[in-house]
């Protein structure tokens, strides 16, 4: 039977690294939507397409194949899980993520995709608009300095070198362009509930969260 668990809040709360530990620990599938609109700007990158092109835009996603393979990203037969991390597209996604076009084909496919299944998602608008109805929604918060450090610590292990203050500057100008956009802005659903993850462990936080699904399973 569908169970979806809506997994939301900015850039470097936690989502992804405790999403994907829950769905190990349940056998849930798991979706990381971040990713999906990461790998569609790289696309935008790569073949220099216009966004204001509304034309351009329609027929770039007729001709995407994106495959989301458990961890693994797709993009047109190309496993793009690595490039999609860099500071380029994490610097340009936010942009991308504005264009009605683009999220409503997001939206289309991470809906096709949990049909029927047991699925955490996570993202920015998943409890508010893919999933207005999922059975738990949370809303995973951390300061923004709080959030850079853990963004610091990416960037260290995939061998980019870069000043805390560049990233926080970087953290907070992706917030605010994700929470003030007009199309899905990022936002705390109504009925979800918001786990503060500043100075917790997130193994913590990961069985709070799983005492809840539980309760519900
Ligand atoms: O989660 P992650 O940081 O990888 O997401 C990258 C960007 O993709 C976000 O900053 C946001 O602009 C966009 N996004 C979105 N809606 C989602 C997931 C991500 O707009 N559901």
């Amino acid at each position: 039977m569908e169970f979806i668990v809506a997994i939301d809040g900015p850039a470097g709360s936690g989502k992804s690294t405790i999403a994907k530990l829950l769905s190990d620990e349940l056998g849930f599938v798991y979706l990381d939507t971040g990713a999906m609109y990461r790998a569609i700007s790289l696309k935008v990158i790569q073949n220099k397409i216009d966004l204001s092109n509304l034309d351009e835009i329609e027929n770039m996603l007729k001709n995407t194949i994106l495959d989301i393979k458990d961890k693994n990203i797709i993009l047109d037969k190309k496993d793009v899980s690595d490039e999609i991390r860099g500071r380029e597209v994490s610097n340009f996604v936010s942009k991308v993520a504005t264009v009605k076009l683009i999220r409503e084909e997001m939206v289309r496919m991470q809906r096709e995709i949990s049909k029927g299944k047991r699925v955490i998602l996570d993202g920015r608008d998943i409890g508010t608009v893919v999933f207005p109805n999922a059975n738990l929604k949370i809303f995973l918060n951390a300061t923004a300095l709080e959030r850079a450090k853990r963004r610091l610590l990416d960037y260290k292990k995939q061998g980019i070198g870069i000043e805390i203050e560049t990233v926080l500057e970087e953290i907070k100008k992706r917030d605010k362009m994700d929470t003030e956009r007009e199309n899905s802005p990022l936002v705390k659903a109504l009925d979800a509930i918001e786990i503060d993850t500043t100075d917790r462990k997130i193994e913590h936080i990961k069985n709070e969260i799983l005492g809840l699904i539980n309760k519900m399973i």
